[in-house]
């Protein structure tokens, strides 16, 4: 396997190329388009989505659907590797969202506490249905029971970067994804 050194010190082990990720959007998209969703709302989950987020419309778009996009940024309270705690809305979305089919797009799922979130949160406010597509599906206990009913990839319980996954904000350039590895 190709490793390559990054900024840091830090290693990262290429997981998922470009060409893995872009192909599994578009079988993504089909598998969307197939659950009939009536003018569907994306709320991509910021900031690691946004990558994600920006090929799944388009691949969308491939597929017939005219989806509007709305950013919900979400954090957890502590930093570092490991989630931990509750869940803050850092900005909100904009666009009203009763009686629309809402897809939460999120990069990782892993414990499960942001997607319990967002998707309680869009609920309450009256989404007529709320999916939720993941890039990735971390293979962990869940601390929340929730999971994605879309999803690109199941992964290992490693700590993965780029495509918009970060580790303190770096790594969000890397086109494909990758373990890191400690030095
Ligand atoms: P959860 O709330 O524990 O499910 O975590 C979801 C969020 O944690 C994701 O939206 C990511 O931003 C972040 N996260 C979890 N695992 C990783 C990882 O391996 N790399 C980068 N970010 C991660
Ligand atoms: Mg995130």
């Amino acid at each position: 396997m190709i490793a390559m050194q990054a900024a840091s010190d830090a290693k990262i082990e290429p997981l998922y190329s470009s060409g893995d990720i872009q192909r599994r959007i578009d079988e993504l998209a089909r598998d969307i388009a197939a659950s009939s969703l009536k003018e569907p709302l994306i709320v991509a989950i910021l900031k690691g989505s946004f990558i994600f987020a920006a090929d799944l419309i388009r691949a969308l778009h491939r597929e017939g659907l005219a989806p509007e996009i709305d950013f919900l940024y979400l954090a957890s309270y502590g930093e570092g590797i490991v989630s931990q705690g509750a869940v803050k809305i850092l900005h909100d979305i904009a666009s009203p969202i009763e009686g629309r089919d809402v897809v939460i797009v999120d990069d990782i799922l892993d414990s499960g506490r942001t997607l319990a979130f967002a998707k309680a949160l869009l609920t309450k406010r009256g989404a007529a249905r709320v999916f939720s597509c993941v890039l990735i599906a971390k293979q962990v206990p869940r601390a929340v029971p929730v999971e994605a009913d879309f999803y690109g990839f199941r992964c290992p319980p490693v700590y993965v970067v780029g495509y918009g996954t970060d580790l303190a904000n770096h790594y969000r350039e890397l086109p494909f994804i990758g373990k890191l590895v400690k030095p």
